[in-house]
C-alpha cells in the first residue's frame, strides 16, 4: 500500500525542483473534462437520473457528505490535485462554488454519462463534451476578465487539462443500443469516438492549452455491473468487452502520437488506467484488497447512481478493501492507487 519507493523519490525531487514546498502548486491550473469517473457534481442540478449526490455516496469523503462524486470518497483526480500541491479541488463548473476568484485554479466540466459521442450524453441529459468545450471558452473569458490577458494566457498554457471519456460511450450506449451496434462494429465505433477526441484536442490547442492528459479505457469487461449485464451468468471478466477496450486504447495511442506530431507545442500524455486497474481486479490480495468482483454498495453486482442509495440492502460497512465502490466505479482506495500510477506516468506533463 502507499507510494512505491520510486514514486516517492521522484515525487520529492519534482516537488523540490518545482517549488511545491513553497506552497505553490506545480502547475497554475487544473481543468477536467469527461464522465462520471471525474464528475464532482455537475450533474447535481441537471434533469438527469445519473447522479450521486445522496448517501451512501461520499460517506468517506473529507466532509463525509455526498458531493456528486461517484465514489465513497475521493476520485483519482482529487488525489492528483493533492499531489500537484493544490489546496482545493477544481469546483464543478455548474455549481455555486465556481464563482469569482474560485475559478482561477481551474474548474471541472465533467458530467456523468458523457462521452466522446455527443449522443451518449444526450440520451441521459448529461453535458456533452461539445458543451463542456463551450463552457471552457466561457471560463477562459471569465479568467481574462479577472486577471488580464497575459496572466490568463500563461494559466491556459501552463495548466493541466485532463480528459476521461469513452466508457459511457460503450457501456451506457453502444452495447445496449441496437441502432449503434447493428450498424457499426466496435472498431468502427472506436473510430467515430477517436475522431471526436481528435477534434477536442485540436480545439483545446487552438484555445491555448498545451498540457493535456487523457485516460484510456479501463477493463470495461471487469466492471461488476458489466459482468452481471454482459457476462451471461459467468463471474469472470467479459473477454469481448476487454478486447474492445484494448483495441480502442491502441487507437487512442496512435491518434495521440499523430496529434503530437501535428501540434508541435503540445504535451499530450495517454494515462494507462487499463493495466493498473486490471492488476487490482485480478490480484486483489497483492494490492491490499479482498474483493474485486462485488462492489461495496448494495448487492455489489448491479447498483450505480440512483440504485445505490441509503436504502440499498447489503452495502458493506467498510469499503477500504473493495476495488469497486459501486457497479461501475472504483472505491476511494482503488482511486488512490490509480492516482499514484498516474503520477508516475505524468512527469512529462509537469516538466
Ligand atoms: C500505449 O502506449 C504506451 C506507451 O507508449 C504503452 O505502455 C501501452 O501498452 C500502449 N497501449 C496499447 C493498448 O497499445
Ligand atoms: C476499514 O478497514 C481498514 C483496513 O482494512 C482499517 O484500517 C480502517 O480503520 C477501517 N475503517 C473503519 C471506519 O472501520
Amino acid at each position: 500500500m502507499g507510494f512505491s519507493r520510486c514514486t516517492l523519490v521522484a515525487f520529492l525531487v519534482i516537488s523540490v525542483v518545482f517549488g511545491i514546498v513553497n506552497g505553490d502548486p506545480l502547475v497554475p491550473a487544473l481543468c477536467i473534462f469527461g464522465d462520471s469517473v471525474v464528475d464532482v457534481g455537475n450533474n447535481n442540478n441537471l434533469h438527469t437520473l445519473i447522479k450521486a449526490n445522496f448517501p451512501p455516496y461520499g460517506r468517506d469523503f473529507i466532509t463525509h457528505k455526498p458531493t456528486g462524486r461517484f465514489c465513497n470518497g475521493k476520485l483519482a483526480i482529487d488525489f492528483t490535485a493533492d499531489y500537484l500541491g493544490f489546496d482545493s479541488y477544481p469546483p464543478a463548473y455548474l455549481s455555486q462554488d465556481a464563482r469569482g476568484r474560485n475559478i482561477l485554479k481551474g474548474v471541472n466540466f465533467a458530467s456523468a454519462a458523457s462521452g466522446y459521442y455527443d449522443r451518449t450524453a444526450q440520451l441521459y441529459r448529461a453535458v456533452t463534451l461539445t458543451q463542456q468545450l463551450a463552457y471552457y471558452k466561457d471560463w477562459q473569458n471569465k479568467v481574462v476578465n479577472l486577471v488580464g490577458k497575459d496572466k490568463a494566457n500563461a494559466l491556459f498554457s501552463g495548466g493541466i487539462h485532463l480528459i476521461s471519456a469513452g466508457s459511457s460511450d460503450f457501456i451506457q450506449n453502444y452495447y445496449i443500443n441496437p441502432i449503434l451496434n447493428h450498424v457499426y462494429s466496435p472498431d468502427q465505433f472506436s473510430d467515430i469516438l477517436l475522431q471526436s477526441y481528435s477534434t477536442l484536442i485540436q480545439n483545446l490547442y487552438t484555445l491555448g492549452a498545451r498540457r493535456i492528459g487523457v485516460t484510456n479505457l479501463p477493463p470495461t469487461g471487469c466492471l461488476p455491473a458489466a459482468i452481471t449485464f454482459f457476462g451471461f451468468g459467468s463471474n469472470q471478466c467479459v473477454a469481448r468487452l476487454n478486447r474492445d477496450a484494448i483495441s480502442f486504447n491502441k487507437k487512442l495511442n496512435a491518434t495521440s502520437q499523430y496529434l503530437k506530431t501535428k501540434l508541435p507545442e503540445l504535451k499530450l500524455v495517454v494515462f494507462d488506467i487499463y493495466n493498473p486497474l486490471l492488476d487490482m481486479i485480478l490480484k486483489p490480495t497483492d494490492n491490499g484488497f479482498f474483493e474485486s468482483r462485488k462492489a461495496c454498495c448494495g448487492t455489489g453486482i448491479i447498483e450505480t447512481s440512483f440504485l445505490c442509495n441509503a436504502r440499498s440492502i447489503g452495502t458493506c460497512s467498510n469499503a477500504t478493501q473493495y476495488v469497486f465502490w459501486d457497479g461501475f466505479h472504483p472505491s476511494q482506495s482503488a482511486n488512490e492507487k490509480l492516482a499514484q500510477s498516474l503520477l508516475e506516468q505524468g512527469f512529462d506533463l509537469i516538466s
